[in-house]
């Protein structure tokens, strides 16, 4: 086997495009100087339909969770009261960090491989009778592969409070409709290393003018994720407060370049298709789906396995095949693994993971397995030509 050819189908981070590295690979310029603030403004407004976003999208240097921490400092104050709808490891982290800044935190849990319904999050909200701050909720839970439904939970938010709705996005925008005025969204983050096709590094944050208002009165103690400075060197000079990741900023111009050649719709319906092709193939050899159909995640799908086979079909994948896929987190630790397909993932990429999982299966159980996955998918691959 060519040992360089190692394929990635982890949910995040996810493979980068040649022509994105290339980007990243331009000169260094200064934040100060005259090339940076069109870079920034370009990658802002491109981003903003990909975020469903009615102002410039924001651009902060770190991870993911420094995107939720941006979402959660700005907002939320010692003793406020909030929500947040817990679906997994990932609203169990937003949670935590609203803790973390002395919020009265209210967890709606839900079951590990569900959704949250629009209807248990009405009557939650009805029985706290609390004057709710914040509603906090995962879009894709990264943790089981739920997609929660967050137009309607926005629409409950908003019909049952005044408080504002924060989403983390961080495993799936860019692969998923989102509109934040229209669902009823103050805030939306995201991460640089998944469905947007970059390395890890930065936190995306799109904000909704209410947001903007509550964010300006907020007292919490904040300093680089005060977005405030962010917003404030954006509209003055159009660069950040701090000294950006300008090579990811590249990397971002030229996935905003791809995304547009592909039309963002296009780009959405992908990802329908890559969810179809792994849940059929899946299901074909019998292996059980933590998620079922209407409340799966077109990035990332999750599978249930016996004992502690997870790690040893995990194992064979890399050893033999050079496929990474994700284990299970926290509860679900020895009990699933995850397949991510999101970004740079064609339908090709999805034949080749299935097929390495019938050679595996045939290898590991002598199963008869091999070809039947592969060839559900490639039906419904067809079906979409
Ligand atoms: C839904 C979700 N939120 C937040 C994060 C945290 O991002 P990071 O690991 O980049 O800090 C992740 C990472 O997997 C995620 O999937």
């Amino acid at each position: 086997m060519l040992l360089d050819q190692q394929f990635l189908f982890t949910p995040g981070p996810t493979p980068v495009p040649n022509r994105v590295y290339h980007a990243m690979n331009q000169p260094m310029i200064g934040h100060r100087g005259n090339a940076f603030p069109k870079l920034l403004e370009d990658v802002s407004t491109r981003l903003m339909p990909v975020f469903g976003s009615l102002l410039p999208v924001l651009v902060i240097a770190g991870s993911g969770t420094s995107a939720l921490e941006t979402a959660v400092s700005n907002v939320v104050e010692e003793n406020d009261e909030v929500v947040v709808i817990v679906t997994g490891a990932f609203g169990d982290r937003l949670a935590s960090i609203c803790e973390a800044f002395g919020a009265n935190v209210h967890r709606l849990n839900i079951e590990w491989g569900k959704t949250c319904s629009p209807d248990q999050l009405e009557d939650y909200l009805k029985s706290l009778q609390k004057n709710v701050k914040a509603v906090f909720a995962t879009y894709c839970e990264t943790s089981t592969g739920v997609l929660n439904p967050i137009l309607e939970l926005g629409k409950v938010t908003k019909q049952s409070t005044d408080a504002l709705f924060v989403v983390d996005g961080v495993s799936c925008i860019g692969a998923v409709p989102v509109e934040m005025e229209e669902w009823g969204i103050d805030i939306l983050v995201s991460g640089s290393q998944k469905a947007l096709m970059l390395p890890p590094g930065l936190a995306f944050v799109a904000i909704s003018e209410r947001a903007r208002e509550t964010i300006e009165k907020c007292q919490s103690k904040r300093f680089y994720l005060d977005l405030n400075k962010y917003l404030s060197s954006y509209e003055k000079e159009k660069s950040t407060p701090f000294t950006p990741a300008v090579s990811l900023i590249y990397g971002a111009q030229e996935v905003c370049q791809m995304i547009e050649e592909e039309g963002f719709h296009n780009v959405i319906k992908r990802h329908q298709v890559l969810k179809d092709m792994v849940r059929v193939g899946l299901e074909a050899i019998e292996l059980p789906l933590l998620v079922s159909d209407s409340e799966a995640s077109p990035t990332v799908t999750a599978v249930k396995t016996a004992d502690d086979s997870s790690k040893q079909i995990k194992k064979m994948l890399q050893d033999k095949f050079a496929i990474t896929l994700g284990g299970g987190q926290k509860r679900l630790k020895g009990e699933i693994f995850r397949i991510g397909h999101m970004g740079y993932c064609t339908p090709f990429d999805v034949l080749k993971i299935l097929s390495s999982i019938e050679m595996t299966l045939h290898e590991l159980d002598r199963k008869q397995v091999l070809g039947v996955a592969t060839k559900r998918a490639q039906e419904v691959w067809l079906q979409n030509v």
